[in-house]
């Protein structure tokens, strides 16, 4: 069922007025009671009316039920764990259902209430409503914004845009590694690291989710020399290379090291967003020249399960409003959870029209290789995305100069329609790089 199409407003109701959000919800509740409820509780009401919740009240603030569509499929217990007696719900029989709803709520938020602010935002369309006992699941799988929403975002400042502007590159898909090992390098050896992988030919490099700013490897140092043997690896190849420094902190921080990197001149930050949170993602988006690489770290226990969070397609939504330039995606054929069909809705929602909202930059990573780049290419169809490589780049058997080289070799190959396997009879770096971890997946 295509539900999106089934609305409409309630005449008398102004859309721009509303953001609307749908949720897939379980219930042992008559649906309609329970999105009257869902309505209620994130806007004018609670379990039953109080005094000043008056009728002026309601028409402005309260939140409209737009749409109530019933899956027709059996569910026969609680998905989530509730500690409610659910039949208190029933008090004619006083029996626990045996039996519950299921179905798609679609609800409409009167942004009055919130304003442009991606917190007070969460805590209204995201917020209490996963605590309700009667809620056996819900998961919020979509929100949509009026124009007058979206005017109060500037989304992201650099995008594909501007990290292609800084590379230099714009004819192919960018290739990166993620510096490993991830923790415990001194800030020499990670820079020589990083000089290697540039001297491989990679566009990126970043620190991992687990570094920032520990007294073993202390920012400042770190980003004076990367950036360092970055400049040298450029003068002895002439490409540019982009190193996303992990300014990950409490927020009254993050502005600081985003200005340590900045003015020791580093090319762009990177942002353990989820755990940081949107807003601060903003903050740094509104106060950056640079880009700033979003990783998404903890975003799964908020989109993996099916009966509760969010989509990533809302994830990203949010995202983008916040002001991520990069955006992580999880991997092609790789390591993470998600199939190769939600990576690529992922990096679809990343790159789709969002009104004045730009576009960020997927990164595909997790598990990634040489021999993982035809598939990527093949299955995302365009080259606006980095592929990012761990092990991939630092394990291969001949060092990351080698690795990063097999990396860009198999983009080259795959750019031309050449084989891997064909294109590495004379390229030993991707050769020994698929003798090494294995089969090239098309
Ligand atoms: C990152 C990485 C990280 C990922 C692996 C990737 O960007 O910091 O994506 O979150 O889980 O560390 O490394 P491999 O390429 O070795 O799998």
């Amino acid at each position: 069922m295509d539900y999106k199409t089934l609305f409409r407003f309630p005449e008398g109701i102004e859309g721009e007025d509303y953001i609307t959000a749908t949720y897939y919800l379980e219930t042992p509740l008559d649906l309609h009671r329970a999105a009257d409820a869902l309505a209620a509780e994130q806007s004018t009401g609670t379990w039953r009316r109080v005094g000043y919740e008056t009728d002026e009240v309601r028409k402005k603030h309260a939140c409209r039920v737009i749409g109530v569509y019933p899956i027709p499929r059996e569910v026969t217990g609680a998905a989530l764990p509730t500690g409610v007696d659910l039949a208190d719900f029933f008090p004619d029989t006083q029996e626990a259902p045996t039996r519950f709803n299921s179905g798609i709520l679609r609800i409409a938020f009167p942004h009055i209430n919130f304003g442009p602010r991606l917190a007070n935002l969460l805590s209204a369309v995201a917020g209490n409503l996963y605590e309700m006992g009667a809620f056996t699941a819900i998961k919020l799988l979509d929100l949509e914004f009026p124009q007058s929403y979206l005017d109060g975002f500037q989304g992201p400042k650099l995008g594909i845009k501007g990290t292609r502007e800084i590379l230099g590159v714009y004819d192919r898909p960018l290739i990166g590694a993620i510096i490993k090992p991830c923790v415990g390098l001194s800030p020499e050896s990670l820079a020589e690291l990083a000089y290697q992988g540039a001297r491989g030919g990679l566009d990126f490099i970043k620190d991992d989710e687990l570094i920032a700013n520990p007294e073993y490897n202390p920012l400042e140092e770190r980003v004076k020399r990367v950036m360092e043997a970055l400049d040298k690896a450029e003068r002895e190849t002439g490409e540019k290379t982009m190193y996303a420094f992990n300014i990950t902190d409490r927020a009254d921080e993050v502005l600081r090291l985003h200005d340590i990197v900045y003015e020791n001149g580093g090319n762009a930050v990177m942002l353990n967003f989820v755990t940081a949170g949107f807003p601060v993602l903003r903050m740094l988006a509104e106060h950056t020249k640079l880009p700033i690489h979003c990783h998404r770290d903890f975003f799964p226990s908020i989109t993996r399960s099916p009966y509760v969070g969010m989509t990533t397609e809302v994830f990203t939504k949010l995202s983008r409003l916040a002001g991520a330039d990069q955006l992580h995606c999880g991997a092609i054929q790789g390591k993470l959870y998600e199939s190769d069909d939600e990576v690529l809705i992922n990096v679809r929602t990343c790159i789709q029209d969002f009104s004045n909202i730009g576009a960020s930059l997927p990164v595909i990573s997790g598990g990634q290789w040489a021999g993982k780049v035809p598939v990527n290419l093949r299955k995302i169809g365009h080259n606006d995305f980095i592929l990012l490589s761990g092990a991939g780049v630092y394990a291969h058997p001949d060092g990351a100069e080698a690795g990063a080289r097999s990396v860009r070799q198999a983009l080259d190959a795959t750019l031309q329609g050449i084989r891997l396997e064909e294109y590495a009879k004379d390229h030993d770096e991707l050769r020994r790089a698929i003798e090494g971890f294995g089969k090239v997946k098309y």
